[in-house]
């Protein structure tokens, strides 16, 4: 299993290019599952759970030229229905066959995915969802079993949770209602930019979906689905992480196809903080703008709250507390949308830092220099906010497990080392240590 060798204490400078959104890209490839046309979806990202949901949909019946990049997609086999426990158990993100399946092929059986790193992870509003749209599920032998012999039927439908909308949820009712005969309403529906592409995506392909970006959706079916072609939006988290990366190390990044226009939330905490983010270039169209990071000598503690876009992500809250760390001060975090995602905490307090959690809340005594050790990743983000420390600590850290990381960053080490960061990635070829899982955990 593969390890990063950190030396810190690099200033970053320098220039890099966001690569393609992961989360916008799951789902997208999943509506390859609706039609019969061929979708073509550009701007890709290279990562593992790209592949993973590539293989999903290959024992789905689905043809596909190219892994990442440009891919193409197209149904040759429209008799497959089952999501095998094999493949779902290495990504949560599988769960986004279960809307186009039931729409396209009126029956899917899915593994049900278990809990993840940081969490129990329901998908009631998922089963709600198609159960509204007049879908039957039942559960056997640990797979959901979803039919819907007569096709679906549209309504309306409200996805709001005790921790507030849901993405996939709303992704896979969203692309189901596509198909289904009549009008669907969603209401709480989520409004990340990652369901707007989705929505995107689906028009083109010849879906009548109003209001996406907003908590109500109109959805009006349609008999067919066609063709399409489609370039996946930049990552927010990749680029608010590499941000992130710029101010821990006091550095000069400027960043392409940053997407600062879905990213308020965490432009407004950067600014608190003493983060500059300033748009050099792509005035025009700011979900593809060249953004410089700057920041200030003396970092000042902040409050931050993960909540549904537009609020701050919770996919960069480990990343943020890292930042907090270094600022002179008290901080608070709170996550409203995970509230046992702290993996990370324990890791960072072995490198020094001062973090008192209580629940869902942490305070961040800031201002204590961070000191290089070896750390433990647990799951994607927190694996991040790891190296992030590490970039900045005295000495060496040894991030351990980062397979986590390339599930959701392309080589993130080659990226940072662009920019002037000294990581190595140390191979581990004669298989995993004891005690080690063989298997990558499945929090995306
Ligand atoms: N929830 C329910 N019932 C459901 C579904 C969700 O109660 O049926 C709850 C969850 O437990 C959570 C909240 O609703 O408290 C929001 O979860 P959501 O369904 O929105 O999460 P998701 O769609 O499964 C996506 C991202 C996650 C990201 C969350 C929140 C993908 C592939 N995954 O997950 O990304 O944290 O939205 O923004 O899009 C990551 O990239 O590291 C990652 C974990």
């Amino acid at each position: 299993m593969d390890s990063f060798r950190i030396q810190g204490g690099r200033r970053l400078a320098g220039r890099i290019q966001i690569e393609g959104s992961k989360n916008a890209a799951l789902p997208l490839m999943a509506a390859a599952l609706c039609t019969d046309g061929e979708l073509t979806l550009r701007n890709v990202p290279c990562l593992s759970d790209i592949s993973n949901m590539g293989r999903l949909l290959r024992t789905l019946g689905v043809e596909m030229d190219g892994d990442c990049g440009t891919v193409r997609m197209r149904v040759a086999d429209p008799n497959q229905v089952h999501a095998h426990y094999d493949i779902v158990k290495t990504m949560r993100a599988s769960i986004c066959v279960l809307g186009p399946m039931l729409a396209r092929r009126r029956r899917v059986s899915i593994a049900m995915p278990g809990g993840c790193a940081f969490g129990s992870r329901p998908i009631d509003l998922h089963l709600r969802g198609m159960q509204a749209l007049g879908a039957k599920i039942e559960l056997n032998g640990g797979d959901i079993i979803a039919t819907a012999p007569e096709g679906l039927k549209g309504a309306t439908i409200f996805l709001g949770g005790p921790n507030g909308s849901t993405v996939l949820g709303t992704a896979n009712v969203m692309t189901a209602a596509t198909l289904a005969k009549g009008r669907t309403v969603i209401e709480c529906a989520a409004c990340e930019p990652e369901v707007v592409d989705l929505a995107l995506l689906l028009n083109k392909m010849g879906a009548r979906i109003q209001g996406a970006g907003g908590p109500r959706l109109v959805i009006d079916g349609v008999e067919s689905l066609g063709s399409a072609d489609h370039t996946v939006i930049p990552d927010r988290i990749v680029a608010g992480t590499y941000a992130v990366a710029a101010a821990v190390t006091n550095g000069d990044v400027t960043l392409e196809e940053f997407p600062i226009d879905c990213m308020m939330s965490v432009v407004d905490r950067f600014n608190e903080i003493g983060v500059h983010l300033q748009v050099v270039d792509g005035f025009d169209d700011l979900m593809h703008a060249t953004v410089r990071v700057t920041s200030d000598r003396t970092l000042r503690p902040t409050t931050i709250t993960t909540q549904p876009h537009p609020g701050f992500p919770t996919d960069l809250q480990a990343q943020f507390m890292t930042l907090l760390c270094l600022a002179n001060g008290n901080s608070i975090i709170t996550e409203k949308i995970y509230p046992e995602r702290f993996m990370h905490v324990a890791e960072l307090a072995r490198m020094g830092a001062e973090i008192h959690r209580q629940g869902p809340t942490c305070v961040i005594s800031g201002g204590a220099p961070l000191k290089g050790a070896p750390v433990m990743a647990s799951d994607l983000r927190a694996s991040a906010s790891l190296v992030l420390a590490g970039l900045v600590a005295e000495g060496t850290t040894e991030v351990s497990r980062i397979y986590h990381l390339d599930r959701g960053y392309t080589r993130m080490e080659e990226q940072l080392n662009v920019l002037g960061a000294s990581i190595e990635r140390v191979r581990q070829t004669a298989g995993s240590p004891a005690g080690e899982p063989a298997m990558a955990s499945s929090e995306g």
